[in-house]
């Protein structure tokens, strides 16, 4: 998978940044040759899952997994699985009830590349293959019972986001900054925290102890930048920079931050969140090093 499909900006080291990523979908291509499967099916999940994506949750949780001490080899089984639910979360959320998106990476969606039948049918199956990967490739079994935990909370609190983004039904008491951070915290903030605390966990790190504190209080501080900064490309960029359709957001009357605050202001909320991720990582000194660049990375984006 080249770089550039990933990502642009050039003050960074992309291809160090991104090195993982190439593990992780060997390890996926693997998985779904060896997996019996209905041959449409296969290609389906198979577009989906190794398309040119940037990769970002499965590469959070190796370096994640690298900040308390492990190896990125620890964490190859819980990469896996959260690309399969991040993807199923694209899929469904490209679908004509939902957002209704032909284009995605730089590529039909898959409804429009197959049928809606089969790219409902792929992202359930993405689904239960991540938890099917966590389960029977992941020793000891009470790390396995630890991820199938952390990947599930994350998965539903997805879906609810899902739910608020697409039908809001608040407390009408709620003021707009607070509903924006509970959509935005639930259908991007869960997976991406939960990515973090799956990287610790795989790494060894004691689900008790400071260091997964640390790495879920960075989850949650990048987990809502970004999105943040989703909302912010969707008006500031192109569907040709984006891959994906631009220009959607206010379109669809979604409750957005630049819409709330304006584009300035949400700037400055993308500096806070990166400040706060910074701040959450620092107990972790050197070894977290990896994770502060990420962060950068995301905060600065162009796609
Ligand atoms: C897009 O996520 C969906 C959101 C949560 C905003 P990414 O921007 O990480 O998508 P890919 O995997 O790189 O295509
Ligand atoms: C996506 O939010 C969140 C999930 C897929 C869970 P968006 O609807 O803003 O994502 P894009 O812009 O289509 O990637
Ligand atoms: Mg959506
Ligand atoms: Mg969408
Ligand atoms: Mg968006």
């Amino acid at each position: 998978m080249s770089i550039p499909a990933r990502a642009s900006v050039p003050k960074f080291d992309l291809a160090a940044m991104f090195a993982p990523a190439q593990a992780v979908e060997a390890y996926i291509r693997q998985m779904l040759e060896q997996r019996p499967l209905p041959a449409h099916l296969r290609e389906a999940v198979s577009y989906s899952l190794l398309g040119p994506g940037k990769r970002l949750r499965p590469i959070l949780i190796v370096r994640a997994c690298e900040a308390v001490g492990g190896k990125p080899e620890q964490a190859l089984s819980a990469a896996a699985a959260m690309e399969m639910v991040h993807c199923f979360s694209l899929v469904h959320d490209d679908l004509p009830a939902m957002d209704d998106d032909d284009l995605r990476r730089g590529r039909p969606t898959l409804h429009k590349h197959t049928n809606e039948a089969m790219a409902i049918l792929a992202g359930d199956l993405m689904l239960g293959l991540a938890f099917e990967t966590l389960a029977t490739r992941v020793t000891p079994p009470a790390l396995a019972g630890a991820l199938v935990r952390e990947l599930g909370v994350g998965t539903n609190d997805m879906i609810a986001g899902q739910v608020y983004d697409t039908l809001p039904q608040f407390d009408p008491a709620m003021a707009p900054l607070e509903r924006l951070q509970t959509i935005h915290r639930n259908k991007t903030g869960a997976l991406i925290r939960a990515s973090c605390r799956m990287g610790g966990l795989a790494g060894g790190a004691d689900p008790q102890g400071s260091a997964l504190g640390n790495l879920t209080a960075y989850g949650e501080a990048i987990g809502l930048m970004f999105q943040v900064v989703d909302d912010l490309l969707d008006v500031t960029q192109t569907t040709a920079q984006l891959g994906k359709a631009a220009h959607k957001d206010a379109e669809h009357g979604k409750l957005t931050y630049p819409g709330v605050l304006g584009i300035d202001a949400t700037k400055v909320e993308v500096r806070r969140l990166q400040e706060q991720a910074h701040h959450a990582l620092a107990p972790l000194g050197d070894r977290a090093a990896a994770l502060r660049e990420l962060c950068d990375f995301m905060a600065v984006r162009e796609k």
